[in-house]
Formats: C-alpha cells, sequence, structure tokens
C-alpha cells in the first residue's frame, strides 16, 4: 500500500507543494542526487521545523535552492570565477559557497548564523518546476532522519518521516543518488568540502587548485561541522541573573521583564531556534561586556540549540 503522503508530481500536485512551502510547511521533493525535506528559506520558523523533523542534534547550515542562475547571483555575492564556475554547472548537482549578497533573504538559522550561503540550482525539472511556483530560496537537506542515508525513492522519504511532513513529491528514483558536490568559493581559497558528481578534475579548470577543507572551516568532512558563528562578546550560559553590563537573551515568560531580547517569550523551541543566531548577533555590541543567556530546555529542538550555546560559549 502507497503512504497517502506521496503524491504523483502533476501541475495540481506542484502548486500545493508550492502554496505549502509558502505557508511555512515542509515538503520532500525530488532533485537529480537525492530526495529533499523544503522550507522557506527566507522563514527561520519553517528551516527551524525542518531541524526538529529530522532530529539534527544540531544546526549545520543547509543548502538553499533555486530555480535559475539568475536567481541565485542576485543573492549571494559571486567573484566572476564563481560565477564562471554557477554558469557552467547549473543547473547541476553542485552547491557554491559564497558570501550573502547585501539584503540576502535567507533566514540566519538556514545558514547556521554564518555570512556565508550555500546555494544551488538543482538539474531536476521537477524540482525546478517547484521552485519556480514557490518564487522563494527553499532551505533542502536530504530527506532522511539525523545519521541515516539519503533517500532516492519517495518511499524512502514517507518510512524517515511522520506527520510534520504533509506532502512528498513523488519524481521517482534520482539519477544521480548522491549528494551533490559542496564548493567553497566565499574566500580567497577555493575549497572542496564535499565531493559529489561534479569532481575535483571538473571544477579544477575554473578555479584552480581545490583546497582540503581546514580543521577551522565550516564542514571538516563531508557534513561534519566543526567551527561555526561565535559572537564576539563572551557568552554565560544558563544565567537567570544577569550581571548589569551584560546582555541579557531570555527564554520563556519568567525573563520578559529584564531582557533585551526573548528568545521565546511562549516557551516555544521552534521559535527559539529561528530568533537564536539573529538575537545573538545583535545583542553582540556596545556597552555590552557579554551575552548572558537564560536557560534553554534540553528536549526536542533544545538540544540543537543548547548545543550551539556552548560553542558559542566555548573559550577561545
Ligand atoms: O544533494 C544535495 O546537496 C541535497 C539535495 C536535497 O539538494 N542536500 C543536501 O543537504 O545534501 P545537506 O544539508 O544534507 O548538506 C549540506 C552541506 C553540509 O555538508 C553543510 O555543512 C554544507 O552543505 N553547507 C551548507 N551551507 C554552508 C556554508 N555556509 N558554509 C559551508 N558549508 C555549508
Ligand atoms: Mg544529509
Amino acid at each position: 500500500m502507497t503512504d497517502p503522503r506521496i503524491l504523483a508530481t502533476t501541475p495540481e500536485t506542484l502548486e500545493r507543494a508550492a502554496e505549502t512551502l509558502r505557508g511555512g510547511g515542509l515538503v520532500a521533493f525530488p532533485t537529480e542526487t537525492v530526495y529533499g525535506i523544503g522550507a522557506d528559506a527566507t522563514d527561520g520558523t519553517a528551516v527551524a521545523r525542518i531541524y526538529a523533523a529530522k532530529n539534527r542534534p544540531r544546526f549545520n547550515p543547509l543548502i538553499s535552492h533555486l530555480p535559475d542562475v539568475g536567481d541565485a547571483l542576485a543573492i549571494g555575492a559571486f567573484s566572476d570565477m564563481a560565477r564562471r564556475v554557477a554558469e557552467t554547472f547549473w543547473p547541476g548537482p553542485l552547491s557554491i559557497v559564497v558570501r550573502r549578497a547585501t539584503g540576502c533573504p535567507i533566514a540566519m538559522l538556514t545558514s547556521a548564523g554564518l555570512d556565508t550561503v550555500a546555494l544551488r540550482v538543482p538539474g531536476h525539472p521537477l524540482a525546478r518546476d517547484l521552485l519556480a511556483r514557490v518564487g522563494r530560496p527553499v532551505a533542502a537537506p536530504s530527506a532522511n532522519r539525523s545519521g541515516r542515508v539519503s533517500p532516492t525513492l519517495a518511499a524512502h522519504v514517507a518510512a524517515e518521516f511522520d506527520e510534520a511532513l504533509a506532502l512528498i513529491l513523488d519524481g521517482g528514483a534520482c539519477p544521480v543518488g548522491l549528494e551533490s558536490t559542496v564548493v567553497d568559493l566565499s574566500g580567497p581559497r577555493p575549497v572542496l568540502l564535499r565531493p559529489g558528481a561534479v569532481t575535483r578534475e571538473d571544477l579544477e579548470p575554473l578555479t584552480g587548485p581545490l583546497a582540503r577543507p581546514a580543521a577551522d572551516s565550516p564542514i571538516t568532512a563531508p557534513g561534519m561541522l566543526a567551527s561555526h558563528y561565535a559572537p564576539d562578546r563572551p557568552v554565560r550560559l544558563d544565567v537567570t541573573a544577569p550581571e548589569p553590563d551584560e546582555a541579557y537573551l531570555a527564554f520563556g515568560a519568567d525573563g520578559t521583564g529584564q531582557a533585551q531580547a526573548n528568545l521565546s517569550p511562549t516557551d516555544d523551541l521552534v521559535e527559539a531556534a529561528a530568533n537564536l543566531f539573529q538575537m545573538l548577533r545583535a545583542l553582540d555590541r556596545p556597552p555590552f561586556r557579554a551575552i548572558a543567556v537564560a536557560p534553554v530546555p534540553r528536549h526536542g529542538l533544545g538540544a540543537a540549540i543548547n548545543d550551539r550555546l556552548r560553542r558559542a560559549a566555548a573559550p577561545r
């Protein structure tokens, strides 16, 4: 028996999927690499739902998908070389990390607080049709729960998620079957962050020699996150009584009075995740000497929030 959430792809189901995405919901869709679980990349709350559904123990930055090369070039700061790479390999199984362009609409949670964004124009016609209908960048990690293999069939996706995922567009088997190549072209030294179907040999004529991920780069091995956004100011955790020179980042109804910001006045961990990076950034400024953060529950998305807070608070 087929899962009722799996829908054959027609203009009607594509339109329904696009509406679901525009409304902040989650949709799984095929790309030429693997199935992705997508959300509106400009909506931090929608993106928080991806992390919750995947049960990811931490926030790693996600790839934002766009229907056309021009759409991607408009929201990233592409060097001439990065633009040539984009125009050569897109649409296709390649993700390019660039700095955010001024006014880049990608939510801070999508990039896990980083100043860079990973962008991809997939080659799969159904994915591009869906993305064009959504009219916004769609963040989509592989549609599997954390620690499990990436799905290449709609039935695999259905087996991974409960009703948090309402809609799975069936596009048959993914032809590549392996996640996209990720190349970081945001800095002076191009770095191959994740190997994939667009190979080193394909890229190097345009990029020159590609470095391996350094220990301090955003990922150290395929899919592995080492460094991440950290505020300039020291961060103190589990604080219930902030010092006068600290910015207080509260959580829940108790903290509203004295706080400069509140991750979620209603104890909602999805809202807190959506606010986390942008609030840390907003409080990382004079006259504050440090950022004091209230205790955040450790269940559900709270695990990933606490993981990020611990890293932000680690001595450096
Ligand atoms: O083929 C694919 O890429 C699939 C389909 C659905 O497009 N998506 C996918 O997403 O594999 P995910 O989230 O499983 O992998 C994203 C990779 C991770 O290794 C992540 O660390 C890296 O991209 N990444 C994303 N944004 C980054 C950034 N700003 N800097 C460095 N690495 C980044
Ligand atoms: Mg994955």
